[in-house]
Protein backbone atom coordinates (compact mmCIF):
# COMPACT_ATOMS: atom_id res chain seq x y z
CA UNK A 1 0.00 0.00 0.00
CA UNK A 2 1.44 3.44 -0.95
CA UNK A 3 1.60 6.18 1.89
CA UNK A 4 -1.42 7.81 0.08
CA UNK A 5 -3.60 4.91 0.10
CA UNK A 6 -3.01 3.99 3.79
CA UNK A 7 -4.05 7.60 4.44
CA UNK A 8 -7.13 7.14 2.03
CA UNK A 9 -7.98 4.04 4.36
CA UNK A 10 -8.27 6.43 7.60
CA UNK A 11 -11.59 6.67 8.74
CA UNK A 12 -13.35 3.57 7.07
CA UNK A 13 -15.96 1.43 8.23
CA UNK A 14 -15.38 -0.98 5.68
CA UNK A 15 -14.31 -4.42 6.95
CA UNK A 16 -10.47 -5.51 6.67
CA UNK A 17 -9.47 -6.19 3.17
CA UNK A 18 -11.15 -3.69 1.21
CA UNK A 19 -9.79 -2.71 -1.68
CA UNK A 20 -9.34 1.11 -2.00
CA UNK A 21 -10.73 3.03 -4.46
CA UNK A 22 -8.98 4.18 -7.45
CA UNK A 23 -10.76 8.02 -6.69
CA UNK A 24 -9.81 8.08 -3.47
CA UNK A 25 -6.43 8.17 -4.02
CA UNK A 26 -6.95 10.94 -6.38
CA UNK A 27 -9.01 13.12 -3.99
CA UNK A 28 -5.71 12.31 -1.51
CA UNK A 29 -4.38 15.63 0.34
CA UNK A 30 -1.31 17.12 -0.14
CA UNK A 31 -0.11 18.91 3.18
CA UNK A 32 2.91 20.82 1.68
CA UNK A 33 0.57 22.58 -0.97
CA UNK A 34 -0.83 25.37 0.67
CA UNK A 35 0.48 29.34 0.58
CA UNK A 36 1.17 30.82 4.15
CA UNK A 37 -1.33 34.12 4.34
CA UNK A 38 -1.12 37.10 7.20
CA UNK A 39 -4.81 38.10 8.59
CA UNK A 40 -5.30 40.42 11.27
CA UNK A 41 -7.98 39.13 13.75
CA UNK A 42 -9.09 41.98 16.26
CA UNK A 43 -5.57 43.77 15.83
CA UNK A 44 -3.61 40.71 16.31
CA UNK A 45 -1.55 38.99 13.14
CA UNK A 46 -2.44 35.81 12.35
CA UNK A 47 -0.39 33.27 10.12
CA UNK A 48 -2.79 31.00 7.85
CA UNK A 49 -2.23 27.99 5.84
CA UNK A 50 -4.21 28.27 2.92
CA UNK A 51 -5.11 25.78 0.61
CA UNK A 52 -7.25 26.65 -2.26
CA UNK A 53 -9.96 25.13 -4.51
CA UNK A 54 -9.24 21.23 -3.45
CA UNK A 55 -11.54 19.23 -5.73
CA UNK A 56 -13.54 17.28 -3.46
CA UNK A 57 -14.51 15.24 -5.71
CA UNK A 58 -12.90 12.98 -8.85
CA UNK A 59 -15.32 14.07 -11.39
CA UNK A 60 -16.46 17.52 -11.69
CA UNK A 61 -19.23 18.61 -13.38
CA UNK A 62 -18.33 20.27 -16.47
CA UNK A 63 -19.77 23.63 -16.69
CA UNK A 64 -20.43 25.90 -19.58
CA UNK A 65 -18.19 28.84 -19.92
CA UNK A 66 -20.55 31.88 -19.03
CA UNK A 67 -23.12 31.18 -15.96
CA UNK A 68 -25.04 33.84 -14.80
CA UNK A 69 -26.42 33.77 -11.35
CA UNK A 70 -28.49 36.04 -8.64
CA UNK A 71 -24.73 37.47 -7.85
CA UNK A 72 -23.65 38.04 -11.38
CA UNK A 73 -21.85 36.69 -14.58
CA UNK A 74 -19.02 34.15 -13.67
CA UNK A 75 -16.66 33.33 -16.38
CA UNK A 76 -15.69 29.49 -15.72
CA UNK A 77 -12.16 27.35 -16.51
CA UNK A 78 -13.09 24.27 -16.50
CA UNK A 79 -9.68 23.12 -15.75
CA UNK A 80 -10.52 24.10 -12.40
CA UNK A 81 -13.22 22.57 -9.89
CA UNK A 82 -14.56 25.90 -9.30
CA UNK A 83 -18.61 24.36 -8.06
CA UNK A 84 -16.83 21.24 -6.60
CA UNK A 85 -13.83 22.15 -4.26
CA UNK A 86 -13.86 24.09 -1.26
CA UNK A 87 -10.69 26.55 0.14
CA UNK A 88 -9.06 25.06 3.27
CA UNK A 89 -7.63 27.79 5.52
CA UNK A 90 -5.62 27.07 9.09
CA UNK A 91 -4.79 29.07 11.47
CA UNK A 92 -1.39 28.84 12.87
CA UNK A 93 -2.57 27.36 16.46
CA UNK A 94 -4.02 24.53 14.36
CA UNK A 95 -0.96 23.94 12.33
CA UNK A 96 -0.32 20.39 14.09
CA UNK A 97 -3.56 20.16 15.85
CA UNK A 98 -5.44 17.02 14.78
CA UNK A 99 -8.52 17.67 17.47
CA UNK A 100 -9.03 21.42 16.13
CA UNK A 101 -12.62 21.31 15.24
CA UNK A 102 -13.57 22.42 11.62
CA UNK A 103 -15.49 25.00 10.40
CA UNK A 104 -17.54 24.12 7.34
CA UNK A 105 -18.99 27.29 5.37
CA UNK A 106 -21.37 26.09 3.23
CA UNK A 107 -22.93 29.08 0.51
CA UNK A 108 -25.76 28.03 -1.69
CA UNK A 109 -27.32 31.41 -1.46
CA UNK A 110 -30.39 31.37 -3.45
CA UNK A 111 -30.28 27.81 -3.35
CA UNK A 112 -28.24 28.19 -6.09
CA UNK A 113 -24.54 26.52 -7.19
CA UNK A 114 -21.89 28.55 -5.87
CA UNK A 115 -18.64 28.89 -7.40
CA UNK A 116 -15.47 28.64 -4.83
CA UNK A 117 -14.55 31.93 -3.90
CA UNK A 118 -11.29 34.00 -2.52
CA UNK A 119 -12.69 33.34 0.98
CA UNK A 120 -10.01 34.45 3.02
CA UNK A 121 -7.31 36.67 1.51
CA UNK A 122 -3.81 38.03 2.73
CA UNK A 123 -3.56 40.79 4.31
CA UNK A 124 -7.82 40.50 5.64
CA UNK A 125 -8.64 42.31 8.74
CA UNK A 126 -11.75 40.65 11.39
CA UNK A 127 -13.47 41.55 13.85
CA UNK A 128 -14.01 38.58 15.79
CA UNK A 129 -17.09 39.92 17.54
CA UNK A 130 -18.76 40.31 13.97
CA UNK A 131 -17.22 37.75 11.32
CA UNK A 132 -17.56 34.50 11.82
CA UNK A 133 -14.31 34.17 9.91
CA UNK A 134 -12.37 36.04 11.97
CA UNK A 135 -14.33 34.46 14.97
CA UNK A 136 -13.63 30.73 13.67
CA UNK A 137 -9.85 31.73 12.69
CA UNK A 138 -9.09 33.45 16.62
CA UNK A 139 -10.74 30.32 18.11
CA UNK A 140 -8.23 27.81 16.32
CA UNK A 141 -10.64 26.42 14.07
CA UNK A 142 -9.87 25.18 10.61
CA UNK A 143 -11.69 27.18 8.13
CA UNK A 144 -12.98 25.42 5.19
CA UNK A 145 -15.84 27.57 2.67
CA UNK A 146 -17.07 24.93 0.29
CA UNK A 147 -18.72 25.74 -2.71
CA UNK A 148 -21.24 23.54 -4.76
CA UNK A 149 -23.72 22.54 -7.49
CA UNK A 150 -27.10 23.88 -7.51
CA UNK A 151 -29.64 25.92 -9.22
CA UNK A 152 -28.90 27.95 -11.80
CA UNK A 153 -25.93 25.85 -12.76
CA UNK A 154 -25.59 25.31 -16.84
CA UNK A 155 -23.26 22.40 -17.94
CA UNK A 156 -20.90 22.73 -20.87
CA UNK A 157 -23.53 20.47 -22.62
CA UNK A 158 -26.13 23.18 -22.03
CA UNK A 159 -28.31 20.24 -19.47
CA UNK A 160 -29.11 21.49 -15.88
CA UNK A 161 -26.35 19.69 -13.68
CA UNK A 162 -27.36 21.56 -10.34
CA UNK A 163 -30.87 19.88 -10.03
CA UNK A 164 -31.73 18.64 -6.48
CA UNK A 165 -30.13 16.70 -4.57
CA UNK A 166 -26.85 18.04 -6.15
CA UNK A 167 -26.04 20.41 -3.65
CA UNK A 168 -26.83 17.81 -0.73
CA UNK A 169 -24.88 15.51 -2.74
CA UNK A 170 -21.83 17.41 -3.29
CA UNK A 171 -21.82 18.63 0.38
CA UNK A 172 -21.92 14.96 1.67
CA UNK A 173 -18.92 14.91 -0.94
CA UNK A 174 -16.70 17.32 0.64
CA UNK A 175 -17.44 15.81 4.46
CA UNK A 176 -16.13 12.35 3.03
CA UNK A 177 -13.23 14.40 1.14
CA UNK A 178 -12.25 15.79 4.83
CA UNK A 179 -12.61 12.13 6.69
CA UNK A 180 -10.82 10.74 3.78
CA UNK A 181 -7.70 12.81 4.70
CA UNK A 182 -8.27 13.25 8.69
CA UNK A 183 -5.18 12.05 9.17
CA UNK A 184 -2.85 14.47 7.13
CA UNK A 185 -4.91 17.35 7.51
CA UNK A 186 -4.93 19.86 10.31
CA UNK A 187 -8.52 19.26 12.57
CA UNK A 188 -10.92 16.57 13.20
CA UNK A 189 -13.39 15.48 10.34
CA UNK A 190 -15.20 14.40 13.39
CA UNK A 191 -15.98 17.46 14.82
CA UNK A 192 -17.03 19.19 11.73
CA UNK A 193 -19.27 22.38 12.50
CA UNK A 194 -21.80 23.26 9.37
CA UNK A 195 -22.02 26.58 9.11
CA UNK A 196 -24.86 28.39 6.42
CA UNK A 197 -27.61 30.97 5.69
CA UNK A 198 -30.60 30.28 3.75
CA UNK A 199 -30.48 28.18 1.06
CA UNK A 200 -26.90 27.32 3.01
CA UNK A 201 -29.12 27.18 6.04
CA UNK A 202 -31.15 24.58 4.30
CA UNK A 203 -28.11 23.08 3.28
CA UNK A 204 -26.75 22.46 6.13
CA UNK A 205 -29.41 20.94 7.68
CA UNK A 206 -30.16 18.21 4.97
CA UNK A 207 -26.35 17.57 5.41
CA UNK A 208 -26.93 17.51 9.37
CA UNK A 209 -30.17 15.76 9.38
CA UNK A 210 -28.84 12.81 6.11
CA UNK A 211 -25.29 11.45 7.57
CA UNK A 212 -24.55 8.35 6.14
CA UNK A 213 -27.94 7.37 4.27
CA UNK A 214 -27.41 4.78 1.74
CA UNK A 215 -29.97 7.03 -0.26
CA UNK A 216 -27.22 9.19 -1.72
CA UNK A 217 -24.75 6.27 -2.60
CA UNK A 218 -25.60 6.41 -6.13
CA UNK A 219 -25.67 9.79 -6.38
CA UNK A 220 -22.06 10.19 -4.67
CA UNK A 221 -20.98 7.49 -6.75
CA UNK A 222 -21.66 9.79 -10.05
CA UNK A 223 -19.68 12.41 -9.15
CA UNK A 224 -16.73 10.44 -7.92
CA UNK A 225 -17.20 11.07 -4.29
CA UNK A 226 -14.21 9.55 -1.84
CA UNK A 227 -15.46 6.33 0.27
CA UNK A 228 -17.72 4.61 -2.34
CA UNK A 229 -16.47 1.04 -3.91
CA UNK A 230 -16.33 0.02 -6.98
CA UNK A 231 -19.91 -1.81 -6.40
CA UNK A 232 -21.37 1.48 -5.18
CA UNK A 233 -21.29 0.97 -1.61
CA UNK A 234 -20.34 3.49 1.04
CA UNK A 235 -17.17 3.18 2.90
CA UNK A 236 -16.69 6.21 4.60
CA UNK A 237 -18.80 8.36 6.89
CA UNK A 238 -20.62 11.31 6.19
CA UNK A 239 -22.11 12.56 9.08
CA UNK A 240 -21.38 15.45 11.16
CA UNK A 241 -21.05 16.79 14.82
CA UNK A 242 -22.35 20.19 14.36
CA UNK A 243 -24.85 22.49 12.54
CA UNK A 244 -25.20 26.04 12.92
CA UNK A 245 -27.94 26.66 10.66
CA UNK A 246 -29.62 30.56 9.64
CA UNK A 247 -33.27 30.86 8.70
CA UNK A 248 -32.85 27.54 6.69
CA UNK A 249 -35.37 27.89 3.48
CA UNK A 250 -36.11 24.53 3.48
CA UNK A 251 -38.94 21.62 3.85
CA UNK A 252 -39.78 22.85 0.21
CA UNK A 253 -42.50 20.31 -0.83
CA UNK A 254 -44.55 21.95 2.10
CA UNK A 255 -43.09 25.52 2.35
CA UNK A 256 -45.67 26.87 -0.01
CA UNK A 257 -48.39 25.52 2.02
CA UNK A 258 -47.03 26.81 5.14
CA UNK A 259 -46.09 29.63 3.30
CA UNK A 260 -49.87 30.95 2.27
CA UNK A 261 -51.52 29.72 5.20
CA UNK A 262 -49.45 31.70 7.82
CA UNK A 263 -50.21 34.73 5.69
CA UNK A 264 -53.68 34.20 5.10
CA UNK A 265 -55.14 32.69 8.38
CA UNK A 266 -55.63 36.48 10.10
CA UNK A 267 -55.84 37.87 6.66
CA UNK A 268 -52.92 39.75 6.69
CA UNK A 269 -51.09 38.68 2.72
CA UNK A 270 -50.82 41.65 0.53
CA UNK A 271 -51.50 39.97 -2.81
CA UNK A 272 -50.15 43.47 -4.43
CA UNK A 273 -47.83 41.73 -7.71
CA UNK A 274 -49.08 38.38 -7.56
CA UNK A 275 -50.28 36.45 -10.44
CA UNK A 276 -52.29 34.05 -8.31
CA UNK A 277 -55.70 35.26 -7.07
CA UNK A 278 -56.82 34.88 -3.02
CA UNK A 279 -58.87 32.06 -3.76
CA UNK A 280 -55.22 30.18 -5.38
CA UNK A 281 -53.66 31.12 -1.85
CA UNK A 282 -56.63 29.70 0.00
CA UNK A 283 -56.21 26.43 -2.12
CA UNK A 284 -52.18 26.55 -1.69
CA UNK A 285 -53.38 27.45 2.45
CA UNK A 286 -55.83 23.92 2.67
CA UNK A 287 -53.22 21.80 2.66
CA UNK A 288 -51.41 23.03 5.73
CA UNK A 289 -53.56 21.29 8.83
CA UNK A 290 -53.02 17.91 7.31
CA UNK A 291 -49.50 18.53 6.85
CA UNK A 292 -48.92 19.55 10.12
CA UNK A 293 -50.50 17.10 11.80
CA UNK A 294 -48.46 14.35 10.19
CA UNK A 295 -45.64 15.67 11.65
CA UNK A 296 -46.82 14.34 14.54
CA UNK A 297 -44.44 17.69 16.65
CA UNK A 298 -45.16 18.49 20.33
CA UNK A 299 -44.13 21.97 21.44
CA UNK A 300 -41.72 21.98 24.77
CA UNK A 301 -44.86 21.58 27.14
CA UNK A 302 -45.34 18.64 25.32
CA UNK A 303 -49.31 19.83 23.60
CA UNK A 304 -49.00 18.54 20.04
CA UNK A 305 -48.41 21.21 17.30
CA UNK A 306 -51.01 21.55 15.03
CA UNK A 307 -52.62 24.26 12.49
CA UNK A 308 -54.83 25.27 15.25
CA UNK A 309 -51.91 25.90 18.25
CA UNK A 310 -49.26 27.49 15.33
CA UNK A 311 -50.19 31.09 16.09
CA UNK A 312 -49.63 30.54 19.46
CA UNK A 313 -46.81 28.51 18.88
CA UNK A 314 -45.41 31.54 17.18
CA UNK A 315 -46.40 34.02 19.37
CA UNK A 316 -44.96 32.53 22.28
CA UNK A 317 -41.75 31.97 20.03
CA UNK A 318 -41.36 35.63 19.36
CA UNK A 319 -42.13 36.55 22.99
CA UNK A 320 -39.15 33.97 24.03
CA UNK A 321 -37.25 35.88 21.27
CA UNK A 322 -37.80 39.40 22.89
CA UNK A 323 -36.62 38.72 25.91
CA UNK A 324 -33.93 37.02 25.40
CA UNK A 325 -32.99 40.27 23.47
CA UNK A 326 -34.04 42.35 26.48
CA UNK A 327 -32.10 39.89 28.94
CA UNK A 328 -29.29 39.82 27.35
CA UNK A 329 -27.84 43.15 27.69
CA UNK A 330 -29.43 46.09 29.50
CA UNK A 331 -29.03 48.62 26.52
CA UNK A 332 -30.95 46.13 24.69
CA UNK A 333 -34.65 47.68 24.24
CA UNK A 334 -37.92 46.88 22.36
CA UNK A 335 -39.48 49.97 21.33
CA UNK A 336 -42.77 51.47 23.10
CA UNK A 337 -46.37 50.75 21.35
CA UNK A 338 -46.83 53.82 19.35
CA UNK A 339 -42.70 54.64 18.99
CA UNK A 340 -41.35 55.39 15.82
CA UNK A 341 -38.23 52.33 14.96
CA UNK A 342 -35.98 52.77 11.89
CA UNK A 343 -35.46 49.39 9.94
CA UNK A 344 -32.50 48.68 7.37
CA UNK A 345 -33.22 45.70 4.86
CA UNK A 346 -30.26 44.58 3.21
CA UNK A 347 -30.22 42.95 -0.25
CA UNK A 348 -28.00 42.45 -3.36
CA UNK A 349 -28.77 46.22 -4.66
CA UNK A 350 -27.67 48.07 -1.16
CA UNK A 351 -29.60 48.53 1.88
CA UNK A 352 -32.52 51.17 2.46
CA UNK A 353 -33.59 52.14 5.73
CA UNK A 354 -37.39 53.02 6.53
CA UNK A 355 -39.57 53.77 9.41
CA UNK A 356 -42.36 51.97 11.32
CA UNK A 357 -44.34 52.58 13.78
CA UNK A 358 -44.66 50.25 16.58
CA UNK A 359 -48.42 48.84 16.67
CA UNK A 360 -47.72 45.65 17.64
CA UNK A 361 -45.63 44.38 20.65
CA UNK A 362 -45.55 45.75 24.11
CA UNK A 363 -42.78 45.58 26.50
CA UNK A 364 -41.89 46.15 30.11
CA UNK A 365 -38.43 46.94 29.13
CA UNK A 366 -36.96 47.12 32.99
CA UNK A 367 -38.47 43.39 33.58
CA UNK A 368 -37.25 42.25 30.58
CA UNK A 369 -40.79 41.21 29.40
CA UNK A 370 -43.55 41.25 27.08
CA UNK A 371 -46.53 42.02 28.01
CA UNK A 372 -48.56 41.60 24.49
CA UNK A 373 -48.30 40.50 21.39
CA UNK A 374 -51.05 41.60 18.26
CA UNK A 375 -50.45 38.59 15.96
CA UNK A 376 -52.49 40.11 13.20
CA UNK A 377 -50.43 42.95 13.50
CA UNK A 378 -47.01 41.38 13.65
CA UNK A 379 -47.76 39.54 10.36
CA UNK A 380 -49.06 42.71 8.80
CA UNK A 381 -45.41 44.55 9.62
CA UNK A 382 -43.66 41.20 8.43
CA UNK A 383 -45.26 41.05 6.11
CA UNK A 384 -44.86 45.16 4.90
CA UNK A 385 -41.13 45.89 6.07
CA UNK A 386 -40.25 43.48 3.25
CA UNK A 387 -42.97 42.52 0.90
CA UNK A 388 -44.17 38.85 1.07
CA UNK A 389 -43.33 36.61 -1.87
CA UNK A 390 -46.07 36.44 -4.54
CA UNK A 391 -47.99 33.31 -4.70
CA UNK A 392 -46.86 30.50 -4.84
CA UNK A 393 -43.95 31.59 -2.92
CA UNK A 394 -41.43 28.34 -4.25
CA UNK A 395 -43.05 26.87 -7.20
CA UNK A 396 -44.52 29.52 -8.81
CA UNK A 397 -43.21 28.45 -12.42
CA UNK A 398 -45.62 27.46 -14.72
CA UNK A 399 -48.74 29.04 -12.95
CA UNK A 400 -50.90 31.15 -14.91
CA UNK A 401 -48.54 31.74 -17.72
CA UNK A 402 -45.18 32.57 -15.66
CA UNK A 403 -41.94 31.31 -16.73
CA UNK A 404 -40.06 33.71 -15.33
CA UNK A 405 -40.37 33.45 -11.81
CA UNK A 406 -37.02 32.75 -9.78
CA UNK A 407 -38.45 30.57 -7.05
CA UNK A 408 -37.58 26.34 -6.60
CA UNK A 409 -39.12 25.49 -9.86
CA UNK A 410 -35.80 25.46 -11.74
CA UNK A 411 -34.07 22.93 -8.75
CA UNK A 412 -36.32 20.27 -9.92
CA UNK A 413 -36.91 17.80 -13.00
CA UNK A 414 -34.38 15.69 -15.15
CA UNK A 415 -31.01 17.76 -16.04
CA UNK A 416 -32.78 18.24 -19.47
CA UNK A 417 -35.78 19.81 -18.57
CA UNK A 418 -35.19 23.42 -17.23
CA UNK A 419 -37.59 23.16 -14.48
CA UNK A 420 -40.48 21.17 -13.01
CA UNK A 421 -43.55 22.09 -10.56
CA UNK A 422 -42.48 19.98 -7.70
CA UNK A 423 -45.92 20.64 -5.20
CA UNK A 424 -49.08 19.12 -5.89
CA UNK A 425 -51.12 22.39 -6.63
CA UNK A 426 -48.35 23.83 -8.74
CA UNK A 427 -48.19 20.89 -11.05
CA UNK A 428 -51.86 20.88 -11.39
CA UNK A 429 -52.24 24.52 -12.13
CA UNK A 430 -49.01 24.61 -14.73
CA UNK A 431 -50.37 26.19 -17.72
CA UNK A 432 -47.37 26.63 -19.72
CA UNK A 433 -47.72 24.42 -22.53
CA UNK A 434 -44.81 22.84 -23.58
CA UNK A 435 -42.66 23.22 -20.58
CA UNK A 436 -42.34 19.63 -19.77
CA UNK A 437 -44.13 20.23 -16.53
CA UNK A 438 -47.74 19.57 -14.64
CA UNK A 439 -50.94 18.13 -15.94
CA UNK A 440 -51.18 20.34 -18.75
CA UNK A 441 -48.18 18.72 -20.36
CA UNK A 442 -48.18 15.34 -19.00
CA UNK A 443 -51.97 14.52 -18.74
CA UNK A 444 -51.46 13.42 -15.26
CA UNK A 445 -52.67 15.02 -12.03
CA UNK A 446 -49.89 15.49 -9.36
CA UNK A 447 -51.25 12.36 -7.64
CA UNK A 448 -51.10 10.00 -10.53
CA UNK A 449 -47.97 11.39 -11.83
CA UNK A 450 -46.24 11.27 -8.12
CA UNK A 451 -47.81 7.46 -8.17
CA UNK A 452 -46.46 6.26 -11.35
CA UNK A 453 -44.10 8.42 -12.94
CA UNK A 454 -42.01 10.28 -10.67
CA UNK A 455 -39.40 8.23 -8.84
CA UNK A 456 -37.20 10.65 -9.26
CA UNK A 457 -39.25 14.01 -8.47
CA UNK A 458 -40.00 12.20 -5.60
CA UNK A 459 -36.39 11.50 -4.42
CA UNK A 460 -35.43 15.13 -5.19
CA UNK A 461 -37.96 16.56 -2.66
CA UNK A 462 -36.75 13.86 -0.09
CA UNK A 463 -33.32 14.29 -0.11
CA UNK A 464 -32.95 17.75 0.21
CA UNK A 465 -35.69 17.86 3.38
CA UNK A 466 -34.32 17.28 6.67
CA UNK A 467 -37.78 16.71 7.73
CA UNK A 468 -37.37 13.13 6.10
CA UNK A 469 -34.29 12.08 7.80
CA UNK A 470 -34.71 13.41 11.28
CA UNK A 471 -36.34 10.73 13.49
CA UNK A 472 -34.92 7.96 11.16
CA UNK A 473 -31.95 5.63 11.53
CA UNK A 474 -30.12 8.35 9.12
CA UNK A 475 -27.15 9.65 11.69
CA UNK A 476 -28.31 13.05 12.33
CA UNK A 477 -26.24 15.43 13.72
CA UNK A 478 -25.69 15.80 17.86
CA UNK A 479 -25.89 19.29 17.93
CA UNK A 480 -27.97 21.96 16.56
CA UNK A 481 -27.95 25.74 16.42
CA UNK A 482 -30.59 27.19 14.34
CA UNK A 483 -31.91 30.82 14.15
CA UNK A 484 -34.55 32.81 12.18
CA UNK A 485 -34.87 36.34 12.22
CA UNK A 486 -39.07 37.82 13.29
CA UNK A 487 -38.81 40.19 10.44
CA UNK A 488 -37.54 37.44 7.91
CA UNK A 489 -40.32 36.42 5.36
CA UNK A 490 -38.15 34.71 2.97
CA UNK A 491 -40.17 31.24 4.61
CA UNK A 492 -42.89 31.08 6.95
CA UNK A 493 -41.67 30.76 10.71
CA UNK A 494 -43.31 27.45 10.66
CA UNK A 495 -40.56 25.43 8.50
CA UNK A 496 -37.85 26.77 11.49
CA UNK A 497 -40.11 25.95 14.50
CA UNK A 498 -41.06 22.71 12.55
CA UNK A 499 -37.18 21.62 12.26
CA UNK A 500 -36.82 22.39 15.79
CA UNK A 501 -39.37 20.42 17.10
CA UNK A 502 -38.42 17.55 14.97
CA UNK A 503 -34.62 17.44 16.53
CA UNK A 504 -36.03 18.02 20.05
CA UNK A 505 -37.75 14.79 19.74
CA UNK A 506 -34.84 12.70 18.10
CA UNK A 507 -33.01 10.80 20.21
CA UNK A 508 -29.57 10.93 18.59
CA UNK A 509 -30.00 14.37 18.61
CA UNK A 510 -28.57 15.84 22.46
CA UNK A 511 -28.06 19.82 21.97
CA UNK A 512 -30.93 21.75 19.89
CA UNK A 513 -30.88 25.85 20.28
CA UNK A 514 -33.29 27.19 18.14
CA UNK A 515 -34.69 30.76 18.54
CA UNK A 516 -36.29 33.44 16.76
CA UNK A 517 -33.64 36.35 16.18
CA UNK A 518 -34.73 39.31 17.72
CA UNK A 519 -35.88 42.21 14.81
CA UNK A 520 -33.77 39.99 12.53
CA UNK A 521 -33.99 40.22 8.89
CA UNK A 522 -33.70 37.15 6.20
CA UNK A 523 -30.03 37.24 6.83
CA UNK A 524 -27.28 35.19 9.20
CA UNK A 525 -24.05 34.89 10.94
CA UNK A 526 -25.30 37.96 13.16
CA UNK A 527 -24.37 36.62 15.99
CA UNK A 528 -20.80 35.89 16.39
CA UNK A 529 -19.99 35.69 19.86
CA UNK A 530 -23.59 33.90 20.91
CA UNK A 531 -23.30 31.32 17.67
CA UNK A 532 -19.24 30.50 18.62
CA UNK A 533 -19.51 30.39 22.41
CA UNK A 534 -22.75 27.52 21.57
CA UNK A 535 -20.54 26.04 19.07
CA UNK A 536 -16.98 26.24 21.50
CA UNK A 537 -19.31 24.52 24.31
CA UNK A 538 -20.59 21.46 22.17
CA UNK A 539 -16.54 21.30 20.62
CA UNK A 540 -15.41 21.21 24.07
C1 LIG B 1 -32.60 32.28 -0.35
C2 LIG B 1 -33.67 33.13 -0.24
C3 LIG B 1 -34.90 32.71 -0.67
O1 LIG B 1 -35.97 33.51 -0.55
C4 LIG B 1 -35.06 31.44 -1.22
O2 LIG B 1 -36.28 31.07 -1.64
C5 LIG B 1 -33.98 30.60 -1.32
C6 LIG B 1 -32.74 31.00 -0.88
C7 LIG B 1 -31.25 32.75 0.10
O3 LIG B 1 -31.15 33.92 0.52
O4 LIG B 1 -30.30 31.97 0.06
Amino acid sequence: VTPSLAVAAQGRTAPHGHVVDPQDAALAFDAGAYTTLTVTVDGQPVKVRAYKELCYVATPVAAAAQQSGIFGSTTIDNTRCGYQSMNVFVPESAFDDQRAPVYFAVNNGGWMASYIKASVNDGASYNSATSNVGAALKAGYVFVDVANRSRGLVGADGSSPGKAPAAAVDAKAAVRYLRLNDAVMPGSAERIVVNGTSGGGALSSILGAAGNSAEYDSYLAAIGAAGIDSKGHSTLRDDVFAVAAYCPITDLGNADTAYEWLYNVLGTRDATGSNATPEDAAEIAAGFPAYEKSLKLRDPDGSRLTADSMLDTIEKEVVRSAEAYMRADPANTVPALGATFDITSGGPGGSTTKSYVNDWIDVDNAADKVLSVDMAKYLTFVATQARLKTTPAFDAVGVHGNTTSGTETNLFGPYTQKYMNYTEWSWNHNDVAGDGSGLDDTGLTWDRYTAEKSTTLDDQIHLIDPMDFIGTNADTAPNWYVRNGTRDRDTSFIVSINLDRALEADKQVENVDYRLAWNQPHAGNYDVPEAMAWIAEVVE
